[in-house]
């Protein structure tokens, strides 16, 4: 598993999942890009955890949802570190509202398409120049379970996140030949800050339907997109890949 010499960027990595990612890809030798949007104390303190461990990192913040801003944050990425990013983790999300079929609208939607759609496409487009000339390249696009459960009140981010496996299959079709290769992993439950306090017993009904019986933790999904990364994974691309203890099969 060495990403050494390998820029890795990940949306949204000062907290949550994406700081776990951050962390795990930096721990095996990559030069990371904690990118986020309003809280630079959780950036900061994500680059010294890992410098403190002898990894490389760098915190950057811009709306990964805001074309001028994405533009601005990968030629950043390119004058911190003097290379091209080799690696891009579609990762960062915004407020997650659920709401009925009654209450939600197309702005609802739309702001889900932004985080899970706009975001991954501008972004892309402004790294796979990079990746094509290196003849090298990861994009890892973060879906959810929920594309397989189809959760009711929630189809605002189900939505968004289904386009998320269509969207991954067409772009390894158009980039395999340049030796880059396009993934998604669907996370299960997987408690974070944002969740607050959940233990084993308020999240027993989410349990007991999970074939691996427990709630998913920031390391399986990071050692997920860690593999994706790997030369290992080298023939792997346009795949689906559900990290949920088994929660859903396939999509
Ligand atoms: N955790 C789960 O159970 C779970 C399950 C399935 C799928 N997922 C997916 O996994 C991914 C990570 O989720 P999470 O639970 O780790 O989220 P989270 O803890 O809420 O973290 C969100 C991250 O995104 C950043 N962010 C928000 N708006 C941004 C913007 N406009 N531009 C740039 N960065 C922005 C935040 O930075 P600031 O704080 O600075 O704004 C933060 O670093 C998401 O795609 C989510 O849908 C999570």
């Amino acid at each position: 598993m060495n990403l050494n010499g390998k820029v890795a960027l990940v949306t949204g990595s000062s907290k949550g999942l994406g700081k776990c990612i951050v962390e795990k890809l930096a721990a095996n030798g990559a030069k990371v890009v904690i990118n986020y949007n309003s809280n630079a104390t959780n950036a900061e303190r994500v680059v010294h955890d890992i410098k403190t461990n002898g990894g490389e990192a760098i915190m950057l913040q811009a709306d990964i949802t805001d074309e001028q801003e994405v533009e601005e944050l990968i030629q950043n990425v390119e004058k911190e570190y003097g290379q091209a990013v080799d690696i891009l983790v579609n990762n960062a999300t915004g407020p997650q509202p659920e709401k009925s079929l009654e209450d939600v609208t197309w702005q609802d939607y739309l702001d889900q398409l932004h985080f899970s759609v706009k975001s991954p496409l501008i972004l892309t487009k402004q790294v796979m120049n990079g990746m094509k000339e290196n003849q090298w390249g990861r994009i890892i696009n973060i879906g959810s379970e929920v594309v397989g459960l189809g959760n009711s009140h929630f189809s605002n981010y189900v939505t968004a996140k289904s386009s998320v496996i269509g969207m991954t299959r067409s772009w390894a079709n158009e980039l395999g030949e340049y030796g880059i290769t396009v993934n998604a992993v669907h996370p299960g439950f997987t408690p974070v800050e944002r969740h607050g306090n959940v233990t084993e017993e308020s999240a027993s009904g989410y349990i007991n339907q999970v074939p691996l019986k427990r709630l998913g933790k920031p390391e399986d999904i990071a050692g997920m997109v860690n593999f994706l990364c790997s030369d290992d994974a080298s023939f792997v691309t346009g795949q689906n890949m559900n990290v949920n203890g088994g929660n859903t099969f396939g999509s």
